[in-house]
């Protein structure tokens, strides 16, 4: 069982709540509730309680559970850990030989077109055996655990045929049972279509509608299912016969978005209830429009965006329309080869002129959201997940976003227990 840990003293506690909400919509992005000179006791794995060091110098709070771990943040910020809910975590060596090819000048459709990009991962993930491919994702997963994050949803994608799909899915699995953070599990068959079918595109919709949809959902491998509705990969039409066969099944759509162009992947997203829709560089008034009113999150994974030189999704616009934004890592090996969502919220503000406080409000509350574990996480509420970090000294917490090649984390806490 975890231990009592009172952290005493902190600078200041971020993105406390005392009415726990689902999501930040809005002008409401723009406002982060905070408690200056702050304390939090976390209990038996959950947050217990938060407040004013007042009431503990006053002698109106003391803490009466045995075995309390004290630790003192004098100068440091605390923050409810990043919600990554979108990431590609689980693969299989890695793609810089693609980083030199893109360097002189080709493009990510180029380089798929190649036999590259996912085909190539896919090619290597074939040839890795379910616990090498175990032992290197744990290696980022320990990765993201030091860089803050709680909380991961993981991808499959890199198999494109059953037994190779089912495997990524079981290594996902054993990341959920062997590491402290939260993960959440989306099956997506239809990453991109394998060489064999490359002349039968709709035979291999059909494979991932007849033979792999009943087996990952029946084995229970699956949280949500995903669709790269874009072009050169998947169609509007694929999607919908996918997402309606994952419907079936109770499997909720997170759909892959207008990244490469105007796809029509967020109407679709949106028709069925995604969760979230993602990527969205190619995005106008149309997609906005759409999204506006639904409870469909949209997510922004700035790190692909910078990679792939895409053009930014218009965030601003979507802010002002009263929608809400969650970001993502989108760790991968051919897009974002980094699932450090502190540099992610710099990335927000420098590149999506998104304020200090969106970005929070973006990689905590909203990108919980994104993955279904709003209610119990992305937040500083009494009862949620005792998942926190705490940084170094800082002046204040713009300086988090601002500083965005320095390692500002300090200690990691998840369900309740120290890790670093
Ligand atoms: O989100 N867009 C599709 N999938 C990934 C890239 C995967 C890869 O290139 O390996 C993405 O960017
Ligand atoms: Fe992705």
């Amino acid at each position: 069982m975890a231990g009592n840990i009172l952290i005493t003293n902190i600078k200041s506690l971020m993105q406390t709540e005392d009415n726990p909400r689902l999501k930040v919509c809005g002008k409401e992005m723009a406002s982060v509730k905070t408690i200056d000179d702050a304390w939090l006791f976390l209990e038996n794995g959950l947050i217990s309680d938060f407040g004013s060091m007042d009431e503990i110098r006053n002698g109106n709070r003391s803490f009466t559970s045995t075995s309390i771990k004290e630790i003192d943040a004098t100068g440091s910020f605390v923050f409810p850990s990043f919600c990554d809910s979108h990431t590609h975590i689980v693969y299989a060596g890695s793609r810089e030989n693609e980083f030199a090819d893109k360097i002189k000048g080709l493009t990510y459709e180029e380089i798929a077109g190649r036999g590259g990009g996912i085909l190539n991962s896919a090619k290597l993930l074939h040839e890795t055996s379910e616990d090498e491919l175990f032992r290197q994702s744990s290696v980022r997963i320990n990765e993201i655990i030091q860089q803050g994050t709680g909380a991961v949803e993981i991808k499959s994608g890199y198999g494109l045929n059953t037994e190779d799909e089912l495997k990524m899915l079981k290594v996902i699995r054993r990341i959920k049972e062997s590491f402290p953070l939260e993960v959440k599990a989306t099956f997506l068959g239809a990453h991109a279509v394998p060489e064999e079918y490359k002349h039968r595109h709709e035979s291999y919709v059909d494979k991932v509608i007849n033979e792999m949809i009943p087996v990952v959902a029946s084995n229970e491998l699956t949280d949500y299912i995903d669709v790269f509705c874009d072009k050169g990969f998947f169609t509007v039409e694929d999607a919908e016969r996918i997402l309606m066969a994952g419907l079936k099944y109770g499997l909720i759509p997170k759909i892959h978005a207008n990244e490469l162009d105007y796809s029509g992947g967020v109407q679709v997203g949106v028709k069925y209830n995604a969760l979230s829709v993602d990527h969205l560089e190619r995005s106008g008034d149309e997609e906005i429009k759409i999204l506006v009113g639904s409870d469909t999150m949209p997510t922004l994974l700035p790190g692909s965006a910078l990679f792939l030189g895409l053009p930014d999704p218009p965030v601003r616009r979507m802010i002002e329309a009263g929608l809400p934004v969650a970001l993502a890592s989108d760790y991968n090996p051919g897009s974002s080869p980094s699932g450090n969502m502190k540099l992610i919220m710099s990335l927000g503000c420098i590149r999506l002129k998104m304020l200090p406080e969106e970005v929070i409000n973006a990689v905590t509350i909203n990108s919980a959201y994104a993955m279904g574990i709003s209610e119990s996480h992305g937040s500083i509420a009494r009862g949620k997940v005792a998942n926190v970090f705490i940084t170094k000294q800082m002046p204040s917490f713009t300086f988090f976003p601002y500083a965005f090649g320095s390692d500002l984390i300090k200690t990691v806490i998840l369900n309740g227990r120290i890790i670093n």
